[in-house]
């Protein structure tokens, strides 16, 4: 099995730190532009398949309007990421104790004038997932382009956070959020670390 290390760049102790105090934390320039630009490729080749994600099990709701495509092992660019994100959940156990042991993971595309409501993906501790990890892969991001993640932090202070390409926004996913309109295509990998063992 390959060993996997967190990026060199990444400043884990500061990741750490935001996390313990506000519930969540922002990494910029995550990983070589070279990879993100592979990511780009590897996401907008494949978006003709993205299905509408209010739509599931045959019912529409109207609190979002992205599509979405689940990431398994064909994306092999996306993998790479998954597999990252693994070896921070292995960070956040030791830190934590989480007990993370699964990824999910899934592409996301909001074109121009969609958007999420207010919500949180962790509804009164009913499903796995622990933490939120959102990665931004767009080309480009202007500040007026709408799209921001607008998040309540754990000490119920609303920030508004731009979905600048190659940052990672990692929040509790028990936090309530949303995603502003957004007024160009925003891309982006949305995944859930998530504890699934049952306590008995
Ligand atoms: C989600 C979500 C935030 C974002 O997919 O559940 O809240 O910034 N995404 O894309
Ligand atoms: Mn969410």
């Amino acid at each position: 099995m390959d060993v996997i290390f967190l990026p060199k760049s990444w400043n884990v102790d500061q990741i750490l730190d935001d996390l313990d105090q506000h519930g969540f934390a922002i990494i910029d320039d995550v990983y070589p532009t070279d990879y993100l630009q592979a990511l780009v490729l590897e996401c907008t080749t494949h978006l003709n398949e993205f299905r509408a994600a209010a739509v599931q099990n045959g019912v529409i709701s109207n609190i979002r309007s992205d599509h979405i495509l689940w990431i398994n092992d064909n994306l092999d660019i996306a993998q790479q990421h998954i597999d990252t994100l693994k070896q921070l959940s292995n960070t956040l156990n030791r830190y934590f104790y989480l007990g993370i042991n699964e990824v999910e993971a899934h592409f996301a595309c909001y074109n121009a004038g969609e958007f999420y409501t207010l919500h949180r993906d962790n509804p009164q501790g009913k499903n796995g997932r622990m933490i939120s990890a959102v990665y931004y892969l767009h080309k480009q991001w202007q500040d007026d382009w709408g799209g921001q993640l607008h998040l309540q932090d754990k000490n119920n202070q609303w920030h508004y956070i731009h979905p600048k390409p190659n940052r990672l926004a990692i929040f509790q996913s028990d936090l309530l959020h949303e995603v502003i309109e957004a007024k160009h295509q925003r891309l982006s990998i949305t995944a859930w670390l998530r504890s699934d063992q049952q306590l008995l």
